[in-house]
Order: C-alpha cells, then sequence, then structure tokens
C-alpha cells in the first residue's frame, strides 16, 4: 500500500450518535433502521464516511459507552441483521462506516466482571480488571487517591461472598465502567477477536475510546490534579498547568496500536483506526499516529482553540506540522458528542471545560446569533484546510447546544456523579430535527424523544434549510462539493503573506482557493477574485471592494 494514497487522508467523516439521529420504532431512541432510512441525507450532504458511536449491547449508564456485550446489537438499536442492512446500503451510497470500540473498560454488566466479582482475589478472572486491595489495617482505604473523569473517586469495593468488604476496582469513568486490565495478554487476545468479527462484518475502520488511557503507570502512584477531579487530559484550553496524570498516555499504549494496526492491514481495503487521546502537546499526540499504529487522531487542540486569528494560526501551523513529521494527516474537528455544540461554545463568554456543560443556571450564556455566524465562520475556515475532517451530527443544521434542558431530563452520569454541579453533555446530543412539522420534527414517528427537543430547532429543521440559498445545510453542502472538486483535502496550505501577522484575520491559500476567515469586529476588504462560498453575505464596500464582514468566511478563486 502506497501511504498517500489512503481515502482517510483527506475524508470527511460524519459523526453518528445513534440515540439522538432517527427513531425507525418509535421509542423515542434512535435505532440501526433509523439511521439507515436516513444515509442518502448524508450522501446529499456529500461526507465520504460516518462514525457511529456505540450501538452494542449495554446497559446505557453511560449512553453505549459502557459495553456489556462487543458482538450484539443492544436491543434498543436493533439486530446485528439491521447492522448488515446499514453496512450494505452506506457501502451502495459510496459511504464508509467506521465503528466505536471501547477497550479501556467494559460495563460492570460484562460476564467477564461478573465472573471476576464471583471468582476470589488474585484469580484468573480477576487479573482481567484492576483489582487491588486496599489500603490501611482492613483495607477500607481506597488503594490511591485518583478522581473519576466523571467525579467522585475512581475506586469502588466490592463484597465478597460472605457479605463482608472486599477488594477495590479502578474505574477512570462510571462505577458502572470497570477499567480492563491491558497488561493481561487475555485482555488483548480477546479484543483482536472483537476488530476481526467487526472487520469481517465489513466495518472500514474504529475510533477508538480513549485511546491514551488503556496502560496505567506501574504502581499506582497518588496523583492529585492541578483542578479538583480528573479531566480527559492534556488540552491547554482546560488545563491551567501541564496535566501528567498516571492513568493517561503511558507509553505502554503503543505496542496495543500497533497489534491493532496488524490486525488492519490483515485485511483488504484501507481499514482505519482513529483515536480519542486526550493529550497534549500535539507533537506527543503524533505518536499516537506514526507509520505502524493508528491511522488518525482527533485533534482536540483545535477544537478548543479560541476564536481568535493568533491561535487559529497557531493551532493550524502545530497540527500541520506535528501530524506532517509522522506521515499522518492533519485532522480537523469542532464538535462531537462529549462538548459543547460549536454554535454555542465559540459565543460563550468563560472557558468551557470538556463535559462540564452549560445549563439553566449557567453565567454568560452564549449568544445564539454570535454563536451561529461564528460557528459557520469557524466550519467553512475548516473545511478548506488539508487532511481529514469529522463533523458531529446536527452541526450542519447550525444547531446550539440545547441549555434549557430541565434537571428531570438529564442522564449523563456527570450530572450524578457531580450532584449537579455539572451539567454534563446532554445538550449536545439531544435528537436532531428532520421536518419542521413531524412529531419529534421528524426524529420519530410517535413524537417520542429521549431528551426533549427546544421548540424553536423546528426553525433548523432539514426540511426547512434544503435547497435554501444561505441556509447553514446549504453552506455545508457547497463547503463540501467545492472541497472536493478542488481536492482541499490532499492541498498544501499558505498563509497569505498580507494577513499572516493579522490580529483579526486569518488568510490562506489552499491550491485553486483563497480563504479569508474576519474574527474581527470590523469589515475586511477581500483580495480580488469570485467569492465561491461565504458564510455570510460579503457586500460591496464604499471603495469599491467586496468587503467580508465580522465572524465571516469566504472562499475566493
Ligand atoms: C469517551 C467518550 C465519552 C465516554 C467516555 C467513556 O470520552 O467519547 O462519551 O463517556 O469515553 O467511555
Amino acid at each position: 500500500m502506497v501511504r498517500g494514497r489512503e481515502w482517510w487522508r483527506t475524508a470527511v467523516i460524519y459523526q453518528i450518535y445513534p440515540r439522538s439521529f432517527a427513531d425507525a420504532d418509535g421509542d423515542g431512541i434512535g435505532d440501526l433502521r433509523g439511521i439507515t432510512s436516513r444515509l442518502p441525507a448524508l450522501r446529499e450532504l456529500g461526507v465520504d464516511a460516518v462514525w457511529l458511536s456505540p450501538f452494542f449491547r449495554s446497559p446505557q449508564r453511560d449512553a453505549g459507552y459502557d459495553v456489556s456485550d462487543y458482538t450484539r446489537v443492544d436491543p434498543l438499536f436493533g439486530t446485528l441483521k439491521d447492522f448488515d442492512r446499514l453496512i450494505e446500503t452506506a457501502h451502495e451510497l459510496g459511504l464508509r462506516v467506521i465503528v466505536d470500540m471501547v477497550p479501556n473498560h467494559t460495563s460492570s454488566d460484562h460476564r467477564w466482571f461478573r465472573e471476576a466479582l464471583d471468582s476470589p482475589p488474585g484469580s484468573r478472572q480477576r487479573e482481567r480488571y484492576i483489582f487491588r486491595d486496599g489500603r490501611g489495617k482492613d483495607g477500607d482505604r481506597r488503594p490511591n487517591n485518583w478522581r473519576s473523569v466523571f467525579g467522585g473517586p475512581m475506586w469502588d469495593r466490592v463484597t465478597g461472598e460472605d457479605g463482608r468488604p472486599e477488594q477495590w476496582y479502578l474505574h477512570i469513568f462510571d462505577s458502572s465502567q470497570p477499567d480492563l486490565n491491558w497488561e493481561n495478554p487475555w485482555v488483548r487476545e480477546r479484543f483482536k477477536d472483537i476488530l476481526r468479527f467487526w472487520l469481517d462484518r465489513g466495518v472500514d475502520g474504529f475510533r477508538v475510546d480513549v485511546a491514551h488511557g488503556m496502560i496505567k503507570q506501574a504502581g499506582l502512584p497518588d496523583y492529585t490534579p492541578p483542578k479538583a477531579g480528573a479531566s480527559m487530559g492534556g488540552g491547554r484550553q482546560r488545563d491551567p498547568e501541564p496535566d501528567d496524570p498516571p492513568y493517561w498516555g503511558q507509553d505502554g499504549v503503543h505496542e496495543i496500536w500497533r497489534e491493532w494496526h496488524d490486525v488492519l492491514a490483515g485485511y483488504p481495503g484501507d481499514r482505519v483506526l482513529c483515536a480519542e487521546a486526550w493529550v497534549a502537546p500535539l507533537t506527543k499526540m503524533a505518536l499516537w499516529v506514526r507509520p505502524d499504529e493508528m491511522h488518525q487522531a482527533f485533534n482536540f487542540d483545535y477544537m478548543f482553540a479560541g476564536w481568535d486569528a493568533r491561535e487559529q494560526r497557531r493551532v493550524i501551523d502545530e497540527s500541520i506540522a506535528a501530524f506532517g513529521a509522522v506521515g499522518a494527516p492533519p485532522t480537523w474537528v469542532l464538535s462531537n458528542h462529549d462538548v459543547i455544540r460549536h454554535a454555542s461554545r465559540l459565543a460563550l463568554g468563560a472557558d468551557s471545560p470538556q463535559g462540564d456543560g452549560i445549563g439553566p443556571r449557567s453565567k454568560g450564556k452564549p449568544d445564539p446569533v454570535v454563536g451561529l455566524r461564528r460557528a459557520r465562520a469557524a466550519t467553512a475556515l475548516m473545511l478548506a484546510l488539508p487532511g481529514g475532517a469529522y463533523l458531529y451530527q446536527g452541526e450542519e443544521l447550525g444547531l446550539p447546544e440545547a441549555i434549557e434542558l430541565p434537571d428531570s431530563a438529564r442522564q449523563d452520569p456527570t450530572w450524578f456523579r457531580t450532584r449537579g454541579r455539572k451539567y454534563g453533555r446532554d445538550g449536545c446530543r439531544v435528537p436532531i430535527p428532520w421536518e419542521a412539522d413531524a412529531p419529534a420534527f421528524g426524529f420519530s414517528p410517535t413524537g417520542a424523544a429521549w431528551l426533549p427537543q427546544p421548540a424553536e430547532w423546528a426553525a433548523l429543521a432539514r426540511d426547512r434549510q434544503r435547497g435554501v440559498p444561505g441556509s447553514t445545510l446549504t453552506m455545508y453542502q457547497d463547503a463540501l462539493r467545492l472541497r472536493r472538486r478542488e481536492r482541499l483535502g490532499s492541498g498544501a496550505l499558505e498563509w497569505l503573506p498580507a494577513f499572516a501577522r493579522s490580529t483579526t484575520v486569518v488568510a490562506f491559500r489552499n491550491r485553486g482557493i483563497t480563504v479569508v476567515a474576519n474574527l474581527g469586529r470590523r469589515p475586511v476588504s477581500l483580495p480580488d477574485g469570485t467569492v465561491r462560498l461565504e458564510s455570510a453575505p460579503t457586500h460591496l464596500g464604499a471603495n469599491g471592494r467586496r468587503m467580508l464582514p465580522p465572524d465571516a468566511t469566504a472562499w475566493i478563486s
């Protein structure tokens, strides 16, 4: 295989969050048949692939990121047959399909964990997870002081057969998500089987959950993060100080990715591994995408870059350099199911750490008009960059974060484990609107929706935007079409010298397209040429030149 030709190097991959995409059976939770029925809309949008968040058997304590059987479809979402039909339809439409793999932890309902609980300390069943005796005379103090990403301690204690408290087990996330012991070859072999199961069914690759967490520092030493509670890891926007906890980014993880790389390489077609690795700086993250490891990694530094010209240029430069140094394509992403949607995030007054969320009582709520303008401008900038990009369902409609969700509707474990101190991620997970006048805006035939949809989303429904000049949907479609036609994904970025030090404008050339983004407060005059795409209407200035308003991006050729 010639490195450089692979489809994923330039692909735009659309994230489907199955429970909120389309519900065929009417129970208010999206499902696989719903997804299949709506795939033509994604083909029309112009993306290359879809990534499905987990639909495997799960008690759904963390919306499916708590898997109790990796080779079964959860009945909530359908059957394996439904999955086969989905992948067949996607491939017919020319869309590749990537599925989410969650190897750091299983659900506490997984048979392996049940067996571990039923087996004595020191047994091989316990060796599949991270069980430890407690500290102190009676072992009643936790083995170390680590704090869960979702809040509260990272350890829970189990009860022995005699009803007496016994060993503790580690869970980076919820107590229903025990961490697997990846030092154990048995665990490694089981996951290779799981990968092969899905590769045999035709998946084009995997998005790998928490790909920076699977190996913990030997001896599990105490660690006190700079802020209370663990974050997902590095990233300068979220952590005031460098954050290098003993459970993130340990060298041992790389051996796992080399093994996984080899499993995928044994299959025809370009199958891909994409890392969810919250590590900083970018040069460290690039270790995940060395030629014999994973193929792509989400660029969270880019996601959290502020709406500031210098910062945008810095993160773009650093990304291209860091990924390029290891021969991997840069990737770009603005939203996903864990963060505040960028149509809200980009207008937030305060910093918004991943997972904290915003809700009715938050301070500094974003202005929706400013948020949407910036989101459109940011997307138009992103889709002109060389490399791969990830979109999150609903962003093509300009959906904002659902802020006013009632407390009683919230379901994210973060909300419960912090006793409501953090709103969590439900606000970006609300079922998306398809048709303005249909029940649940076309999400579900019965009108049911597992999280309530804001009434104002009627105006953002896909059918209201389809074919409408100037709509967000049309802008995404036009950008994706032009990006493909002009082969921007495989191009190279060159900053426009006139704006290279600008504090308000980001401007570059990629192949035949000149891109100008105005992040300032005053209109800027555009270079000569025809406007091919605009995130907000440009106008003729008094000086006779075409002007780009604030918070807007234009493509010119
Ligand atoms: C990843 C997922 C997130 C999940 C967590 C635990 O960060 O994106 O949704 O809660 O892992 O699996």
